[in-house]
């Protein structure tokens, strides 16, 4: 989908964030609005929105604004539905399971990040939002190939496993996400020394170990820091790259006491949920051991959505996320300048997060 209408569509929900906000203190956690330009209903509760997500098409079914799916095109992986989702969604899911592709995606990546800090200066700025997507671009190119180089060996065999529709889906817009995960953990560390340090110490360790082993990391030694992957949790709970998703009754239903009648439009807000405090101690903090011994698996965590149409990227977001923090913590240490989150219109920094770096000394 074109990022422009992303940006329109996210205005859209940002300028309603603060009726949102509102209708949520005078209504409670589930509330009528006509934010959308469509009657619809607001889900801040989610056991609510759980129920939605986890409903098949013959209750709720994808709903963007009338714009936006005339843009985004009829056979868009977000508005289809039914068998034809379900096997894109099983292909896309098996195809980032696939260890063996996971092997593969690490060792570039490696590569990419390795060359582009290879590069960084100690006497001019580094942009790290700048950075990240560009190390994500790459990542969409090896992607492509793969996938091309798959189609071209099952060509001889008659059938390809990765139907075409799979391609364009995984170069869809989405391709800003994890950059924005990456630069944000940079910030959250950035103004919080204790995570850092612990997060520094548990990467050095592997990369100790590893260099004594003459070994390179694979994808599951990134996957098992377990720190690391709570300063990933923990950043995508406080960033809500994906602020909330939209879906349509097809049918009156009634959940928890709440009637959605048909036709309405249904927003799950996740990002409401997330900056809960009844959810999160000191929601708006900066604090990864709040996951060390919560369920991430709880309704109250959602950055990938849940149920029918659980982002099937999640697995490959986490793992490039982790590849790029380990490199990063165990070569250079940096200084900030001041910089700040802007949601509008959509999640980034101000001023693309600059840092002055310098090499580490330490093996
Ligand atoms: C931080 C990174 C990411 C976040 C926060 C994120 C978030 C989400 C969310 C919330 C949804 C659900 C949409 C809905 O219910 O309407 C979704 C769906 C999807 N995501 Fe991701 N995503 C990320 C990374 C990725 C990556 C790396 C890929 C693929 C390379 C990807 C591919 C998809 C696809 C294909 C869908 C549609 C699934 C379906 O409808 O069955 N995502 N994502």
């Amino acid at each position: 989908m074109d990022s422009l209408l992303w940006i329109l569509f996210v205005i859209a929900v940002l300028l309603s964030s603060t009726i949102i906000l509102y209708n949520k203190s005078r209504y409670g956690k589930v509330f009528k609005s006509h934010i959308f330009g469509t009657p619809s209903i607001v889900s801040t509760d989610a056991e609510v929105s759980k129920i939605v997500l986890q409903s098949d098409a013959k209750a709720f079914v994808p709903f963007y604004p009338k714009s936006l799916t005339e843009l985004m095109g009829k056979s868009s992986i977000l508005l289809i539905n039914g068998s034809l989702q379900r096997r894109i969604h099983g292909l896309i899911g098996a195809f980032f399971k696939s260890s063996h592709l996971k092997a593969q995606i690490t060792r570039d990546m490696q590569k990419y990040v390795q060359k582009s800090m290879e590069s960084w200066r100690d006497d001019q700025p580094i942009y790290i939002q700048d950075e990240t997507k560009n190390a994500k671009k790459k990542m969409v190119k090896l992607v492509q190939k793969i996938i091309e180089s798959k189609r071209a060996a099952a060509a001889g065999g008659g059938s390809s496993t990765v139907p075409k529709d799979v391609t364009d889906v995984l170069l869809l817009n989405r391709e800003d996400s994890v950059p924005v995960l990456m630069t944000l953990a940079i910030k959250y560390l950035s103004d919080c020394p204790a995570a850092l340090q612990q997060l520094t110490e548990e990467n050095m360790k592997l990369k100790r170990l590893k260099d004594e082993l003459g070994e390179p990391l694979s994808w599951s030694d990134y996957l098992s820091l377990p720190f690391t992957q709570t300063v990933i949790t923990e950043t995508l709970r406080m960033g809500n790259i994906i602020i909330g998703v939209m879906r349509k009754a097809m049918k009156d239903i009634e959940i928890k006491g709440y009637l959605i009648p048909k036709g309405w439009c249904f927003f799950a807000y996740f990002r409401s949920v997330h900056l809960d405090e009844s959810n999160y101690d000191w929601p708006y903090q900066f604090n990864p051991w709040r996951w060390q011994d919560k369920d991430i698996s709880s309704c109250n965590f959602t950055p990938f959505g849940g149920g029918q149409r659980l982002c099937p990227g999640l697995d490959l977001a986490r793992l490039e996320a982790s590849i790029f923090l380990h490199h990063f913590v165990t070569q250079f240490r940096w200084v900030a300048e001041e910089d700040t989150v802007v949601n509008f219109p959509t999640v980034r920094m101000k001023r693309r997060m600059p840092i002055w770096v310098k090499r580490r000394s330490d093996p």
